[in-house]
């Protein structure tokens, strides 16, 4: 039997702007997936949040892509904007972009990360969920993890590892994908994921036996709406040990705190610091762009944990050097680099105020 864990996210509001979850908005969650569990549509669950974002992860035996998972999500999601609507919270339902239903929560707005697999006798598992970003910001520490031996020993020492992983990668303009090797093909991964805004790693399967072992959501909500409606903010699931790079292996890339595109307005570059659930709040300019790591065991279908991996002192200097490199961008106030290029700023308000200034134009 299969078992299948699903992130299902969105901003459904946030307190005092675009900054942290109101709670209760988590508990109108547990609420509803407490009643899924007990009616048998999932078989467990835990509600977080990382900024403005709601997380649900879930496990089941529905496979992924399940319509009665999807609906689940996409239920607690307006039942949670009746909430935030109600408080008054910034951007209540700001990640619903349609109204009608279909089954699949794909394109609808919310993130989805999931994957099914046998549950092996210990299963552990690595939630990521991040805040003012978007998917292209896994593509550097998913490459590292999967494909850099000078990050995951066990490339180079373990032979249940040693032949090395598949990439899933999207095109998420040509909506095209790409199915490339590593270590053979990694010259051509990284041709294609250095364009971090375009293409993403989706999926990760290891090659000697297509188990899979890492998942990313790939929603681009301006792609959706096709206007600036707040950034994705994603979330992936990582399997560790036994086959698989270990947990320490799957958090080593973090420690290096890379610029991803987000951050204020989403439109700016900035540091991805790692922080505590706790710390899970974006004040600064709206960031810096944050994420979070929390640690399970799947047992019988059941999520053990979770154990936040990012509260520990190990990542303090990355958090030092987060805020170092946040003081160097912000000084370039509405400049390039810090401020995103203009084919990012397409959907952003940026360009009402090019238009109104055509008038001027002599
Ligand atoms: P243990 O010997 O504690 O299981 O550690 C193995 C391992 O994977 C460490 O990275
Ligand atoms: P969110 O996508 O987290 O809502 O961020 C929107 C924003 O504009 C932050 O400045
Ligand atoms: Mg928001
Ligand atoms: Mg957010
Ligand atoms: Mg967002
Ligand atoms: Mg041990």
């Amino acid at each position: 039997k299969k078992v299948t864990l699903s992130i299902i996210k969105a901003d459904v509001g946030g307190l005092a702007g675009h900054h942290v979850v109101h709670p209760d908005l988590i508990a109108t969650a547990t609420r509803m997936l407490s009643e899924a569990k007990e009616s048998g549509i999932i078989e467990d669950f835990y509600v977080t949040n990382v900024g403005d974002d709601l997380q649900l992860i879930m496990t089941h035996y529905r496979g992924v892509d399940s319509k009665d998972v999807h609906s689940l999500a996409w239920d607690t999601f307006k039942e949670a904007t009746k909430v935030a609507q109600k408080l008054g919270l910034y951007g209540a339902g700001q990640d619903l972009l349609s109204d009608a239903f279909s089954g699949n929560v794909r394109g609808m707005g919310p993130g989805v990360a999931e994957m099914e697999f046998i549950e092996r006798t210990s299963e552990p598992v690595v939630a990521f969920m991040a805040d003012k970003t978007e998917p292209g910001a896994f593509n550097l520490p998913f490459y590292k993890i999967y494909a850099d031996p000078f990050n995951t020993a066990g490339l180079v020492i373990d032979p249940k590892l040693h032949s090395g992983f598949k990439f899933e990668i999207w095109d998420l303009i040509e909506h095209k994908q790409y199915f490339l090797n590593a270590p053979e093909d990694s010259y051509d991964i990284l041709a294609l994921i250095g364009t971090t805004g375009r293409f993403t790693i989706k999926r990760v399967y290891r090659k000697d036996n297509n188990e899979i072992a890492a998942a990313v959501s790939s929603e681009r909500l301006n792609l959706i709406a096709g206007k600036y409606v707040g950034k994705d903010d994603p979330v992936a699931i990582a399997r560790a040990q036994s086959g698989f790079p270990a947990l320490g292996e799957i958090l080593e890339p973090f420690s290096f705190p890379h610029l991803v595109a987000g951050w204020m307005r989403g439109s700016h570059n900035g540091p991805l610091m790692p922080v505590s659930q706790k710390d899970a709040r974006c004040t600064r300019f709206d960031g810096p762009p944050r994420i979070i790591a929390l640690g399970f065991n799947i047992k019988d279908g059941k999520l053990i944990g979770p154990t936040d991996l990012f509260d520990d002192p190990a990542f303090d200097e990355t958090r030092r050097t987060a805020q170092i490199i946040a003081d160097y961008m912000r000084r370039h106030g509405p400049f390039m680099p810090h401020r995103l290029g203009p084919e990012e700023m397409e959907y952003t308000t940026l360009p009402q105020v090019l238009k109104k200034l055509e008038e001027k134009k002599i």
